[in-house]
């Protein structure tokens, strides 16, 4: 009896020592069977799950970074039947691509596929890197593609922490630590490194981030009766699962307005091309100055001249919010009684659809083209 109640006293104070990070360490490792079980029981039927390459786990990883599931799907399929391999990848063309990645919004991570699909024809024969330090030599992969593509297709146990993996992770371990910081995803991903399963690493982390999408969700609004893991949660046992994680606010993004026009001329509508860099580079767009202009300052900022007009029609109201800053747009249908000019590209109304890579910023207005 008294031998019993001096090993429990012992293991107390010994539990009491442990280290903070020993404790979550051991929540993890608990983890992992149950987190697996029921990933392989409930998880979602995915376009790029069921027969995974690095090729088809890169792309959807980058599309998925920024977009949600449902929305990627359709933008997935039709990029694998375009692209379906790296050599296709390395030598399209800048126009076409951006086409097949339009309303996906963030193009640098298509121009960076491009750029890694030409590295990887020039330096790995045309075949990606196979282990996680090679992968983050590729422009556009970090340490959660590389952990991605390395621990699905390659089954190397490395992880792959994305904001999902750090809500999943705050709430098990009731951390207030601010997930947005980089620190706290290094060390994130430095515990996941000493627990993550030898056999099957890809089906853990990808249970992980499934947690987090239809459980585990964000926005104070888990579905904590259903969690495989609730009994090692930390923050459903205190009832902090509505208050976790902490995550500093985004910066103020600066708000910009503009005046966008739709200018016509018979089948004809005029576009600009961006310049090659800051926001939308190298895209196309409807003509468009910045601030908020009457009727009759239109001829002067669109370089027209009032007899030239034929109508003028008001356009709705629109906005567009950018990680920095936030479009408020107005609008213009001009119709114009002579040719677009040599400082418009006059692009046919079908081919908007089909050519001209235009932005989601302007999908108010290209919606407006009859
Ligand atoms: N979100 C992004 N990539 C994912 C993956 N491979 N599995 C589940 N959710 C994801």
């Amino acid at each position: 009896m008294f031998k019993q109640m001096a090993v429990r006293v012992k293991t107390e104070e010994k539990e009491k020592k442990q280290p903070e990070e020993e404790k979550n360490l051991e929540r993890l490792r608990a983890m992992t069977g149950p987190l697996t079980a029921w990933y392989e029981a409930s998880r979602r039927m995915l376009p790029w799950r069921e027969c995974p390459t690095a090729y088809s786990v890169w792309v959807s990883e980058i599309m998925l970074q920024q977009t949600r599931i449902e929305a990627v799907k359709p933008y997935y399929d039709r990029f694998m039947e375009a692209l379906p391999d790296v050599a296709a990848l390395a030598e399209v063309e800048e126009d076409r691509l951006m086409k097949l990645w339009e309303g996906l919004g963030y193009y640098n991570r298509a121009r960076n596929l491009k750029k890694a699909a030409q590295m990887i024809v020039r330096e790995y024969n045309g075949t990606l890197p196979s282990d996680y330090k090679e992968l983050m030599k590729l422009p556009g992969i970090g340490s959660y593609t590389a952990g991605a593509i390395a621990s699905i297709v390659y089954k190397e146990a490395v992880p792959a922490v994305d904001g999902n993996v750090l809500r999943v992770l705050s709430r098990i371990f009731a951390s207030r630590e601010d997930i947005s910081r980089q620190q706290v995803k290094k060390s994130r991903e430095e515990m996941l490194l000493k627990v993550l399963p030898q056999t099957d690493p890809g089906s853990f982390n990808q249970a992980v981030m499934e947690l987090g999408e239809t459980i585990c969700l964000p926005n104070g609004k888990p579905l904590c009766e259903s969690c495989p893991v609730k009994k090692l949660c930390l923050a459903f046992r205190d009832h902090l699962e509505e208050t976790l994680p902490v995550k500093s606010p985004p910066r103020k993004r600066r708000i910009e307005e503009r005046t966008v026009c739709i200018l016509e001329y018979q089948d004809q509508i005029g576009l600009c091309r961006r310049p090659d860099s800051g926001l939308l580079a190298s895209l196309y767009e409807l003509p468009n100055v910045e601030g908020h202009l009457t009727r009759e300052q239109l001829p002067m900022a669109f370089d027209l001249k009032k007899e030239e007009i034929i109508q003028i029609e008001a356009l709705p109201e629109a906005k567009h919010i950018f990680s920095h800053v936030e479009w408020r747009m107005i609008g213009y249908r001009i119709v114009l009684g002579r040719e677009l000019g040599k400082r418009l590209i006059p692009a046919k109304k079908e081919e908007l659809k089909t050519i001209y890579p235009l932005p989601n910023a302007f999908s108010r207005y290209t919606k407006l083209i009859k």
